[in-house]
């Protein structure tokens, strides 16, 4: 089954996305012209407004699905227990009338390391946090909540975003185990936005918020098939989010990426330096301006083979890369191929380039700034949370 209901939104990109299986439709919201899964934002919000669907029928349906697939897929750490009400809420809003954003009433997964200040707990995947307490929403947060977003949980995550140790598996944390690719039972999820991009792959949830350091939209986004936008750093606030380091990290959504971006995008006091400058470059008039159906059009595209493919002997991979050129090309863009780049792999060696470097040493002084901001928490200090994991073999290895 190819998705192809899709004219603009993440267009490009959207057309090599492919289905999961065919999963099973909701009797209850089931109507000849209304299938839930793989549904965009705007279809949902078409449901809505011809009484096809509420938000409380959606946040049933992705509870089901929750129930029946996350535990082998493990993309949903938490769910939230306040959704429903939310979800009644905009139900009520809706009816009332009146303007309203693309994300209202649209469920909305958050990676574990963005703090909720509510039932959810905020833990980047650690037993370690489980229990600590943030004083505040995350600004991103702050801002799907104004949009009228339902929060719908928690999604897993590669265990603190991977810094613990760098050969743990990408999509695995001690709190929910390993993620699994829904496309490739043993396939790589990977990282570290893992519960994000398996949970709106496999339908589980409409849209969700991932974050990144280096790579870690980008890649689960690949491995799993869905949309995702890595924003500029500062586009997006990282204030209560959980820090690696503040020169490299921004927040970014991982499906239906424009409605998501228009809600989160802008300046936030509490992260000044990096969102007042990009503030000033987020157009007049939101995103979606910009999806154009013939969009592709007159576009030069340069596609490195080397060294990205140099080690891919795998048929499948290799057609479907070709087959992605030929949509480029169809569309009207012109691909100028087997373009080289000086120093390739200096610049993709993180450690050579020197993006490790300074993650880690940035990793210490933000963490330790982090959890001593929360308002409660079992570890003040990254000391504290090296001796949580050498003390709790048991919490740590699962
Ligand atoms: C948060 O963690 C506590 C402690 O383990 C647990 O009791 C609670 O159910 C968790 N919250 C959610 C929404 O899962
Ligand atoms: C690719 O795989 C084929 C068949 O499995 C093998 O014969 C060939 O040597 C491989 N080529 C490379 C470059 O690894």
């Amino acid at each position: 089954m190819a998705v192809t209901k899709l004219p603009n939104a993440g267009a490009i990109a959207r057309l090599f996305l492919l289905s999961t299986a065919a999963l099973i439709l909701a009797g209850a919201i089931a109507t000849p012209h209304f299938a839930i899964e793989e549904a965009t934002v705007e279809q949902i919000q078409q449901a809505f407004a011809q009484n096809q669907l509420t938000s409380k029928q959606l946040v049933n349906f992705y509870f089901d699905q929750i129930r029946s697939l996350n535990p082998l897929l493990r993309g949903v750490l938490e769910v939230n227990p306040d959704a429903l009400r939310q979800a009644e809420q905009a139900d009520r809003e809706r009816a009332a009338g009146g303007l309203l954003t693309d994300l209202h009433g649209i469920p909305v997964l958050l990676k574990d390391g963005i703090g909720t200040r509510d039932a959810l707990n905020t833990t980047c995947g650690s037993y370690a946090l489980l229990g600590s307490v943030v004083a505040r929403d995350a600004g991103v947060v702050e801002r799907l909540r104004r949009a009228g977003a339902v929060i719908l949980g928690k999604a897993s995550q590669s265990e603190w975003y991977n810094v613990r140790s760098f050969s743990i598996p990408g999509g695995w944390c001690a709190r929910s185990g390993q993620a699994v690719n829904p496309y490739v039972e043993g396939g790589n999820p990977c990282g570290s936005s893992s519960g994000s991009a398996v949970s709106v792959a496999a339908n589980m949830v409409a849209v969700s918020l991932g974050t990144e350091t280096d790579g870690s939209i980008l890649c689960p986004a690949d491995r799993n098939s869905v949309v995702g936008i890595k924003p500029t750093v500062g586009l997006t606030s990282r204030a209560g989010v959980i820090p690696i380091s503040p020169r490299q990290d921004t927040i970014g959504t991982v499906s239906d990426a424009v409605y998501v971006l228009e809600a989160i995008v802008g300046y936030d006091p509490r992260d000044h330096e990096a969102t007042k400058e990009a503030a000033g470059f987020v157009p007049c008039g939101g995103y979606k301006q910009f999806l154009k159906r013939d969009g592709l059009r007159g576009k030069r595209i340069g596609v490195v083979r080397s060294p990205f493919l140099d080690s891919v002997n795998d048929s499948t991979v290799l057609t479907a890369f070709e087959l992605h050129l030929e949509v480029f090309r169809r569309g009207g863009a012109t691909v100028v191929d087997h373009l080289e780049i000086a120093e390739i792999n200096v610049i993709l060696d993180p450690f050579k380039s020197g993006e490790v470097p300074v993650l880690m040493a940035e990793f210490k002084v933000g963490i330790n700034q982090y959890l001593e901001e929360l308002v409660e928490s079992p570890v003040r200090s990254l000391a504290d949370i090296i001796a949580f994991n050498i003390n709790n073999p048991v919490l740590v290895i699962r």
